[in-house]
């Protein structure tokens, strides 16, 4: 992967318990509410877009989420066959159920319930992600994270991340498992030196609160998949993505579960990165910085130079 926007996958520490939480002063508040789209993809996979083209402007370097969900296999059997991906990374987190990968590069991996596979395309690999089950439940989220210009070019490189090497923070009533970046002095099993991605699972007892320091430049947003999120003023129900402002002078954001009565906690992602602030040019699964260079990453898979 990536070469050299990677940070070496380093040994992790055991999860800090119980450190000490950072106030944040000024929390940023929910600039919209997004409703994911219901679509499909791949042969046929039916999943909601939570991010996508209007938004890769406004949550750059975020280009892209789906979440999938599913007890029925019709709706995720298909999986998503040989395609092919240049200029970005993708990464796959898995709630449950499983998922092959393999791709032209040589890598094979079985993605497991709360594992996390990590992917830089670079300049390029096809692969295919497929279910390796015929019933039962299929859940997860696939997020689409930009590279600079510098490094759409550079090799590609892949990690499968075990559910025990995410590290995890502990606090009252809230666990953060740390997929990127670092939280209450947790670092995170990837981390990215260009965008600086955070990239949290939040679980929330009912009534919990949990804060996080937000650089104010940082895009961030939060999708809710079970229960009710407050911030700030805002209730954030789940399915809902909360687009979060970059107020001047707002130091980070806090979230509250607001499950109140029904005796649930809830569950959310929390994603935040330095926006690049270079043009974007997409076709499908190629994402580069002008039209140029889609045209040539079509050429180039159509001649078969992109694997
Ligand atoms: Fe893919």
């Amino acid at each position: 992967m990536s070469p050299s926007t990677a940070t070496t996958p380093s040994a992790t520490p055991p999860p800090a318990l119980g450190a000490e939480p950072v106030p944040v002063r000024v929390p940023r508040a929910v600039e919209r509410l997004v409703k994911g789209q219901p679509t499909s993809d791949g042969a046929g996979v039916r999943l909601t877009r939570v991010l996508s083209g209007n938004l890769q402007r406004r949550l750059d370097p975020f280009l892209m989420l789906d979440a999938f969900g599913s007890d029925e296999a019709a709706d995720y059997l298909g999986g998503f066959p040989d395609h092919p991906h240049r200029g970005f990374e993708t990464v796959t987190y898995m709630l449950e159920g499983r998922m092959r990968h393999k791709d032209s590069a040589g890598h094979e991996g079985l993605l497991t319930p709360g594992s996390v596979q990590w992917m830089t395309a670079g300049r390029g690999v096809i692969h295919s992600e497929m279910p390796e089950q015929e019933q039962g439940r299929m859940e997860g989220f696939q997020l689409w994270l930009n590279l600079p210009a510098k490094a759409k070019m550079s090799d590609p490189w892949y990690r499968d991340i075990r559910p025990e090497d995410i590290p995890a923070w502990q606090g009252a009533g809230v666990t953060a498992r740390v997929i990127a970046g670092r939280t209450h002095g947790v670092a995170g099993a990837v981390e990215r030196e260009a965008t600086e991605p955070l990239y949290l699972d939040l679980h929330f007892a009912p009534g919990a609160a949990f804060e996080q320091p937000l650089p104010a430049a940082h895009n961030a947003f939060v999708y809710v998949y079970r229960g009710v999120l407050a911030i700030g003023e805002t209730e954030v129900p789940a399915g809902r993505m909360a687009v979060l402002a970059n107020s001047a002078g707002s130091d980070g954001v806090r979230l509250v579960c607001a499950g109140a009565g029904d005796g649930e906690g809830a569950r959310a992602l929390l994603l935040a990165g330095r926006p690049l602030n270079e043009p974007i040019a997409q076709y499908g699964p190629f994402v580069m910085n002008t039209h140029e260079e889609i045209f040539q990453a079509v050429e180039d898979f159509r001649a078969g130079r992109l694997a």
